[in-house]
């Protein structure tokens, strides 16, 4: 009979996909997958070549309950002849709209506001009061026009009438059709008025956001990180916060997860939520239902 190890808590109908194929379920750490022919892991779960050796020769698929592969060892599945998957598609929406949820709350100060009103230091209307910027006719900068990328512009462009400017390895036909603007990484950085990072973590992308990239920005401009925490390096980013080098910043990835840099936590031009963008039901039901279905595919391979 096949195992399969599920690391985390996940929606109930993933795990019935999985029961109804006749699987035994074994949920636990990543550390007790011993014996496991499958792996059903989070993005918190290192799945490295030790983690492999400990699981076994038996184990056949590693299915990662993320879009994001960047925890797992893929060219050593590859050697080993493991199969991986991830759960593209089924969380864009989701993720695309803390995306753009992440830049309402800083650009019109929602969640400064917030703390200011439970603090009782709302004494009254003053006309300047709290004050925030628009995103109406601005500019859209977006980093990776994959599926989330482009939902986010296809938000910011129809609902806001922001003007999309873009940035990824190729230009992209589907952009291209949208009117989006294909313009170099540092065009894209200067003519923002909102950078929003939506590029897989990568050696070439890791810290892609540093000291330099932020400097070239506007001092009015927002960076918003839904993808990883390690694409942007976090000091840089508190300084440049400090110096106001840019307005603010939405972030929900943080490089060493769960710890947040102290430095960010200090300022106050910043909207921090923990690794939440996929987070809605809808969202979770289907990368569980993906996940389990990724696992099947290749168990039921004939
Ligand atoms: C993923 O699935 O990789 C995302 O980070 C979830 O928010």
């Amino acid at each position: 009979m096949n195992v399969v190890h599920v690391t985390s808590k996940i929606p109930q109908e993933g795990l019935d996909l999985l029961i109804r194929q006749g699987y035994q379920i074994r949920t636990g750490p990543l550390s007790k997958a011993r014996g496991a022919h499958a792996l059903l892991c989070m993005l918190t779960d290192t799945v490295d070549e030790k983690t492999m050796d400990n699981i076994g020769p038996q184990l056949k698929v590693i299915s990662n309950m993320a879009v994001g592969l960047d925890n797992i060892q893929i060219d050593e599945a590859i050697k080993r002849g493991i199969s991986f998957a991830n759960t593209p598609g089924v969380l864009t929406e989701a993720v695309a709209e803390h995306a753009v949820a992440l830049l309402l709350a800083v650009a019109r100060r929602i969640a400064e506001a917030d703390v200011f009103v439970r603090a009782k230091k709302y004494k009254g209307w003053q006309a300047d009061l709290l004050l925030g910027q628009e995103l109406q006719g601005k500019s859209a900068g977006i980093l990776g026009y994959g599926r989330i990328g482009s939902r986010v512009a296809d938000i910011l462009e129809k609902g806001f009438g922001m003007k999309v400017l873009y940035h990824d390895e190729r230009r992209n036909e589907i952009a291209d059709r949208n009117k989006a603007e294909y313009v170099s990484f540092e065009d894209l950085l200067r003519r923002s008025d909102v950078v929003s990072l939506h590029v897989p973590l990568l050696p070439g992308t890791r810290h892609l956001i540093g000291e330099k990239e932020l400097g070239l920005m506007k001092k009015t401009a927002y960076l918003i990180n839904t993808s990883r925490g390690a694409v942007v390096h976090e000091k840089a980013l508190a300084q440049a916060l400090r110096n106001s080098v840019i307005a603010g910043a939405g972030i929900d990835v943080f490089e060493y997860e769960p710890k947040v840099d102290a430095l960010l936590l200090k300022e106050k031009r910043i909207v921090l939520t923990p690794h939440i963008a996929s987070a809605s039901k809808e969202a979770r039901r289907a990368m569980a239902e993906l996940a389990a279905k990724n696992i099947i595919a290749v168990l039921e391979r004939v």
